[in-house]
């Protein structure tokens, strides 16, 4: 099995994640009533994404934890649906890639879901 190694791969891991999140309605309504996303607005996007994040390619501009903050105010991203999450992403990570960039680019997941979780926390309390 190869490492992660360029965005392609990249592009092959999100799309195969993505299948699996929105198969599952324990998860797949955020993506599809409560933020109807447009998957293929939207998967370059996570692609630029995670290039910068794990392959140190730049471009990505967005606002990550406030679009979650904004999700959140609209229906509560609890931890249950952050185990769903990660546990697709390390799945799916583990399917298809094996090496330095496949752990790493798992270990920043639960790294950024965990910030995320915190500042939802701190978000809801105020
Ligand atoms: C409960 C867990 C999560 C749910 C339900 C969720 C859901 C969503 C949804 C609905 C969007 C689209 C928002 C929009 O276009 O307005 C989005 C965007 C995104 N999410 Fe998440 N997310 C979760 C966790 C995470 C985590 C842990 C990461 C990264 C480690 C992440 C990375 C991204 C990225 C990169 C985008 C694109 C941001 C942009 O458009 O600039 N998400 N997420």
């Amino acid at each position: 099995m190869k490492d992660i190694e360029n965005q392609e791969d990249l592009q092959l891991l999100l799309d195969q994640f993505y299948t699996k999140l929105l198969a599952d309605p324990a998860i797949s309504y955020i993506f599809t009533d409560v933020v109807k996303i447009k998957i293929e607005e939207h998967l370059p996007i996570l692609v630029t994404f995670w290039s910068q994040a794990v392959l140190g390619t730049g471009g990505y501009s967005g606002n990550l934890a406030q679009i979650h903050l904004d999700i959140d105010q609209k229906e509560h991203l609890t931890p249950e649906l952050f185990n769903i999450w990660l546990g697709y992403f390390d799945a799916t990570v583990n399917e298809l890639f094996k090496g330095e960039k496949a752990e790493k680019i798992k270990t920043q997941a639960l790294s950024i879901a965990t910030v995320m979780q915190i500042k939802i926390a701190n978000n809801r309390k105020g």
